[in-house]
């Protein structure tokens, strides 16, 4: 049995829509900071059949949904069929027993997918080592396939999804620019309500081609946003990165807003909150931007000198829920517990 930790990333260029959806195949770049919490372990293990265990922050079992278990059961079949491409077919030999144990609420706009999918890209990696050594790399692959955003938490630091072409499985991986020592910032996270969301990003993707206005922002993106934004992480300049990710995630919001059906994730609070900080950042000269997913939530992403004055800021917002997380290393690897014949006939007695 393997356990695996990881945590979600804070998308700056964001991934909206799939040119393959059923394999999260991208349309275009995108671009994150992967953080160091909430964090979401998973145990996994050979199985004759698959078994989805969940577990609340509070210790709680979760019931899942069927459409929760298909889609790990979904994830695994891509694996497989990846794992063949990579002339490992036997690799996983018939299905897995997963367990999740998760601190993230799920469905906040905190992007809980992002480390669930990239947590198992990294305990599979660990599962199937004996079989084939897959590098990081082809690890966020696998997480690619479970959820498009957890192509870029299986790294740590600084990382891109990067689209690729054509329509291989593997045409899109996720890539490491810089690690988590390079720059060390802030995520400061305002979420205004604890309901889930209605329309999920897995639905939400297909809706894109339909805005009038995707086209360009792919253009953009591909043209020279993602660069931009990567120049800017690289150089350490705040200036330039704040305004790259916050016109990126008005364009991503604006597209949504504009397909059928229209996506309306930002609410009332999201709005006071992006205004608040912009006041307080032309005020006092703060570095600090703004960036939101597929729900309300307020992600405010800022350096050392800032992050008290931030911080004041979010916990006075009324009605709000505060979480602080800083850059981090990526999934990794926490346990490994090894079958001897003994314990495995144990387990089966
Ligand atoms: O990975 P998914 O399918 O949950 O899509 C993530 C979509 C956004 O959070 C809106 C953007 C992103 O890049 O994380």
């Amino acid at each position: 049995m393997i356990t695996a930790s990881s945590s979600p990333n804070s998308a700056w260029i964001k991934y909206w829509g799939n040119r393959n959806d059923p394999l999260r195949i991208p349309m275009a770049d995108s671009f994150s900071m992967s953080l160091d919490g909430p964090n979401v372990e998973i145990d996994i293990d050979h199985s004759p059949e698959l078994v989805v265990h969940s577990f609340n922050p509070d210790g709680t079992e979760k019931i899942l949904g069927e459409k929760h278990v298909a889609r790990f059961g979904k994830t695994l079949e891509n694996v497989k069929t990846y794992l063949a491409k990579l002339e490992a077919p036997d690799a996983i030999p018939a299905s897995c027993n997963i367990t999740v144990r998760s601190n993230i609420p799920s469905a906040v706009g905190l992007a809980s997918s992002s480390a669930v999918f990239s947590c198992l890209a990294k305990a599979i990696q660990g599962l199937i080592a004996e079989t084939i050594e897959l590098t990081d790399d082809q690890a966020s692959v696998i997480g690619r396939l479970g959820s498009g955003s957890a192509g870029r938490s299986v790294h740590g630091g600084f990382v891109a999804l990067v689209a690729g072409e054509g329509e291989e499985i593997d045409s899109a991986y996720g890539k490491q620019f810089a690690d988590e020592n390079h720059w060390p910032l802030h995520d400061i996270i305002v979420v205004p309500t604890m309901i889930e969301k209605k329309i999920g990003s897995t639905e939400g993707h297909p809706t894109a081609h339909s805005s009038p206005h995707y086209k360009d922002r792919v253009d953009a993106i591909m043209n020279c946003r993602q660069k931009e934004c990567i120049d800017a992480v690289l150089a350490k300049d705040f200036e330039k990165l704040t305004y790259v990710c916050e016109e990126d995630v008005l364009d991503m919001h604006m597209v949504m807003q504009t397909s059928t059906p229209a996506l309306h994730y930002l609410t009332d609070d999201t709005h006071r909150i992006t205004e608040g900080i912009i006041e307080l950042r032309n005020a006092e000269h703060l570095p600090v931007f703004y960036t939101m997913d597929a729900g309300p939530t307020v992600q405010l992403i800022c350096t050392d000198e800032s992050v008290d004055r931030v911080r004041e800021f979010a916990y006075a917002q009324e009605g709000c829920k505060v979480f602080e997380a800083k850059t981090g290393a990526g999934a990794k690897i926490i346990k490994e517990l090894v079958h001897t014949e003994r314990s495995r006939s144990a387990t089966v007695a």
